[in-house]
């Protein structure tokens, strides 16, 4: 199993320390997305003019990303949440699995390189700790498009047919609507000859972003945002400032914490209609939800037991499932959360049990039964989504908790100590001395239910 935390040792002896059951109050600033800002950065490869990308996260993501980037002869200056991209000296080369490892959406790199380079060659990027995660549909897309990919020792290596010198248009239809095979494939075909259509495509926020910037770029792309999205190839992309848009996942953790908390907060700058799935889940729940401009106020009350199932957009997103979950354990009665996405995401379950909750889980369904508390104690989360909802659970816990896997959080989540603490949560991260021993946290080494223990010096 791949625990991309392993290698951070610095980061396995630091958790966050929380004091539950203090209510939030107060406004947050949500941050740019993090899942658009990836395939952004992945975008300014397909020009040789400069990039300016604003609202960029702050997050451990991005820095991988960016060192990516750079190992390509990418001359990279950041100021604050502006990056300036220049790709105008890259040469190609094959990545190096060290950068690649455990950042998936490094992947996303191979239309973009492709497309302006004719060749790409990147690591197969593995399963991860939520699921296998394949790339069969990214492959047989590019194929579709002109590639020749062929994969060697675990690197896949992809060139154009013959003597073509660009990609060419084609109908493509996938069978499952994935993020990153639909991101893959506009970017290969934005620089392909001729149309391209691609049929059963995913329709999540961060591709009409990465819509946007492109056709701010001189692409040509029609219906982002629909199933059926329509390209029609052009020679050359030139460069253009972008903002990313908010973060849609890290808005609904909040407003999950507020919720959990009975709490009233605002969240902004938002999109309000990108989390229109778990507003309604919220409002169902028992929260009062006010959307005006940019932003969404909630005031949490008396939490009841709702079903909840994840879907592609615009359903209710996987990537918030286990902050539910976490609000679901303190819920007025029964309820039942089918994760449908990725097939193992449910990692939380045991360790919210260890928390107090009263949770089964039975082919991805977990049968959750309200409890009237939870109890603090130290636990690891084992990825990004689990470990956001270990800290909700500690929030609303008594007790003190302590949360390690911080490695995962600061994937996705800037500042989050900071912007919970201004909301008056009491939590602070904590570097202790020798809290853990390599075996005690290696993945590789789990104990017989499948989690990782911490144990506390
Ligand atoms: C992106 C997001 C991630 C989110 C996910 C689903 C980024 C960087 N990450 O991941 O946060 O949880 O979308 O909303 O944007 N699949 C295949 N074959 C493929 C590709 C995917 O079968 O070639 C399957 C996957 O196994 C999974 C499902 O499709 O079951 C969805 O995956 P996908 O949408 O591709 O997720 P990512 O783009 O990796």
């Amino acid at each position: 199993m791949v625990c991309e935390g392993n290698k951070k040792s610095y980061l396995k002896t630091q958790n966050f320390k929380i004091i539950g059951q203090n209510s939030l109050r107060g406004e947050v600033k949500i941050s740019g997305a993090k899942n658009s800002a990836l395939v952004l950065l992945a975008a300014s490869l397909l020009t040789d003019e400069k990039i300016i990308l604003d609202n960029v996260p702050l997050l451990t993501d991005i820095e991988k990303m960016g060192n990516i980037l750079e190992n390509l002869g990418v001359n990279l200056q950041t100021k604050n949440h502006k990056l300036i991209i220049d790709s105008t000296n890259i040469s190609i080369k094959e990545l190096p699995y060290e950068l690649v490892n455990g950042l998936r959406a490094s992947f996303f790199c191979i239309g973009a390189l492709l497309a302006r380079f004719g060749e790409a060659s990147i690591p197969l990027p593995g399963g991860c700790n939520i699921g296998k995660r394949p790339i069969n549909e990214h492959i047989t897309g590019l194929k579709a498009l002109g590639a020749k990919i062929i994969i060697e020792k675990e690197i896949v290596k992809a060139k154009l047919v013959g003597k073509k010198s660009r990609l060419f248009g084609a109908n493509i239809r996938l069978n499952c609507p994935s993020v990153g095979a639909t991101e893959t494939l506009i970017m290969a075909a934005s620089l392909a000859e001729g149309r391209t259509v691609i049929e059963n495509a995913a329709r999540e926020p961060e591709i009409q972003d990465l819509c946007h910037m492109l056709n701010k770029m001189g692409a040509k792309i029609y219906d982002s945002g629909k199933e059926k999205i329509i390209i029609d190839g052009v020679k050359k992309l030139h460069g253009c400032s972008h903002k990313v848009i908010p973060d849609r996942i890290e808005a609904g953790t909040f407003l999950i914490a507020a919720a959990a908390t009975s709490s009233s907060i605002t969240v902004s700058p938002v999109i309000p209609n990108h989390l229109e799935a778990v507003l309604n889940k919220l409002e169902e729940s028992g929260s009062k939800i006010t959307k005006k401009g940019n932003s969404i106020s909630i005031k949490g009350n008396n939490i009841k037991a709702v079903n909840v199932k994840t879907a592609p957009f615009p359903g209710f997103p996987t990537d918030l499932q286990a902050p539910f979950m976490a609000l679901m354990t303190i819920a007025k009665g029964k309820s039942k959360i089918s994760e449908t996405i990725f097939e193992n995401r449910m990692n939380h379950v045991e360790l919210l049990n260890q928390m107090g909750s009263s949770i089964t889980l039975k082919n991805n369904v977990a049968y959750i039964k309200g409890v009237n508390k939870l109890k603090g104690t130290t636990l690891a989360g084992s990825d990004l989504r689990s470990s956001a909802a270990l800290v909700i659970a500690a929030l609303v816990s008594t007790k003190v908790s302590h949360i390690y896997g911080l490695e995962h959080l600061d994937r996705g989540y800037e500042n989050f100590e900071l912007k919970l603490s201004q909301l008056g949560a009491e939590i602070t991260r904590e570097t202790t001395k020798q809290v853990t021993s390599q075996s005690e946290y290696d993945c590789d080494n789990l104990n017989k239910k499948g989690f990782a223990e911490i144990k506390v010096a």
